[in-house]
Parts: structure tokens; sequence; C-alpha cells
């Protein structure tokens, strides 16, 4: 099976696997703090996405957020020339714990360091997002633009709240301050892959949050890019998948973004 339609069937069949959870019991854990959780379901899913991985490209390597406790070193993979599976296996656990929509499973294939594949599922709304390198951005079948607008004080943002509460958690609300008062809106919906999605798709103009990891960021950065948009370290650098803090946009904005970020950093 290709690479594409491997990621597509992985990231449906971890959706159903996840959604038959939603009403019963499943084991929650804190990791860093109250604030940092993962779920049975998460590891669930990301054996399920690892064992399928296994099953057709066993030379591949694999990131997956439960399975970095186990040993994986995030930094060394991601210098690595290799194709590497990177997995987000419930990208919103807080949303999918409480109850929640709007948790999604994220999906990337890098190879020589750059993304090259990406695919983001929310299961609750049947949404299939997806990018192949050079090749564009999908939902569904659509094909996707981002947004034309550039009039800040009418786009509508997004960011998440960093389980970091007194380093990047301020961060982002420092900067909710800065730039509350000149948008239109700001959203936190609770998965920063559904955020890049939603950028990708033009629901959006932009989207920035410090602290994230490559398995919250690697599909949706290649979505925000085959839409049309820019996707940068906070910093306006480019992106590569060592990057913590993300500003994704549909282009138009995101001098304006960086800048109003770095204001307070
Ligand atoms: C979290 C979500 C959330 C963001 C957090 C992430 P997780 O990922 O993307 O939107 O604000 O910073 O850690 O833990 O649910 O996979
Ligand atoms: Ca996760």
């Amino acid at each position: 099976m290709g690479y594409i339609n491997l990621a597509l069937r992985m990231a449906r069949e971890a959706g159903g696997l996840i959604k038959d959870y939603v009403d019963g019991d499943f084991k929650v854990e804190e990791k860093s703090s109250k604030a940092d959780l993962v779920t049975e379901v998460d590891q669930k899913s990301e054996s399920f996405i690892r064992n399928r991985i296994h099953e057709y490209y066993p030379e591949h390597k694999i990131i997956g957020e439960e399975g970095v406790a186990g040993g994986e070193d995030v930094n060394a993979v991601a210098e690595s020339d290799d194709y590497i599976w990177i997995i987000d296996p419930i990208d919103g656990t807080t949303n999918f714990v409480h109850g929640l929509p709007g948790y999604t499973i994220s999906l990337a294939l890098s190879y020589k360091k750059q993304v090259i594949l990406g695919v983001i599922y929310d299961p609750n709304l049947d949404e299939m997002f997806w990018a192949e390198k050079g090749k564009g951005a999908f939902l569904n079948n659509n094909r996707l633009t981002v947004s034309e607008n550039d009039d800040l004080e009418g786009c509508v943002l997004a960011t998440g709240y960093p389980s970091d509460v007194k380093g990047d958690r301020a961060k982002v609300i420092n900067t909710i301050n800065t730039l509350g008062p000149v948008c239109g809106n700001i959203r936190t919906f609770g998965s920063a892959a559904l955020h890049l999605a939603y950028v990708a798709a033009g629901r959006m103009e932009g989207f920035w949050e410090q602290g994230l990891n490559v398995w919250d960021v690697a599909a949706g950065y290649l979505l925000v890019n085959e839409a049309g948009g820019t996707a940068t370290a906070i910093t306006g650098e480019t992106y590569n998948l060592t990057t913590r803090g993300l500003v994704a946009s549909n282009g138009h904005i995101h001098k304006n973004l960086v800048e109003s970020i770095n204001v307070n950093d």
C-alpha cells in the first residue's frame, strides 16, 4: 500500500478505535502534571498505528507521543535522513477525557528531514484533512486553500494552553492580551492539529502556540503550506522537526502575527 493510502486508512481506523471508548471506562494517568494527561486509549491507538506501520514498512522509524517515554530521542530521530512516521494517537486528550469533541489523530511522514505527507482526522465530524508535499491539501476529496483575509481586525485566530503553566502557557496568555484587542476573535478548540487543519481549510486565518511537539504539528505544518499558507517557528525562522513554538497563517497576516507574539518574548 502506498504511504498516503496507508496513512488515511490508519487514521480512520484509529478514529473508530478511539470512538468505541467514548462513553466507557478507560484509565487516565497524569504525565508531567494534572494538565498533561494520557489515557489507555491514547496508548492503544498508538500501538495500533505502530503495528500497522511495522506490517507494511518495517524498516521505517517511528516517533509517537506515547512511545517517547519508551526512550525514543526525538531530536536524534529528527536529524536522521530516513523515513520517519510521526504519530499523535490523540491530539486533544483533555477533550477526549472530558467527553468533548475536538480531538484528532495526526500522522506525518518525513524523509530527509522534510515532511512529505500529513493526515489529520477528526473522527467526530468524519473530516479527513490530508496533504502530500507538492500535491496540495485536501479535506476529504476537496482541495483546500487558505483564507484571503489580510485585515487582522476581521481575522479569527487560534491558540492552545500548553501544560507548562508558568512558562509556555504564560507566554500564550501574554500574546492573547496583545492580539485579543486587535483581531476579530480567538478560539481554543483544544487540538493544535485541528487548529492547523482549520487554517489550511480557510476556516481561520492564523494559529500560534509555544511548547508544542513534533507530533502535534508536523502534519498540520504541511497542510498549511500545501494550502498556500505559511508556517514558521515563533521567531519567524524556518520550521524544522525540532521546532517547539509554531506560527501558522494564511500568509497575509504572518509578519503581523510574528511581530505581535515576539513583542512579549
Ligand atoms: C495538546 C493539544 C493542545 C495543546 C497542547 C498539546 P495532546 O496535545 O494539541 O491543543 O494546547 O499544548 O499538548 O497532549 O492532547 O496530544
Ligand atoms: Ca496526544
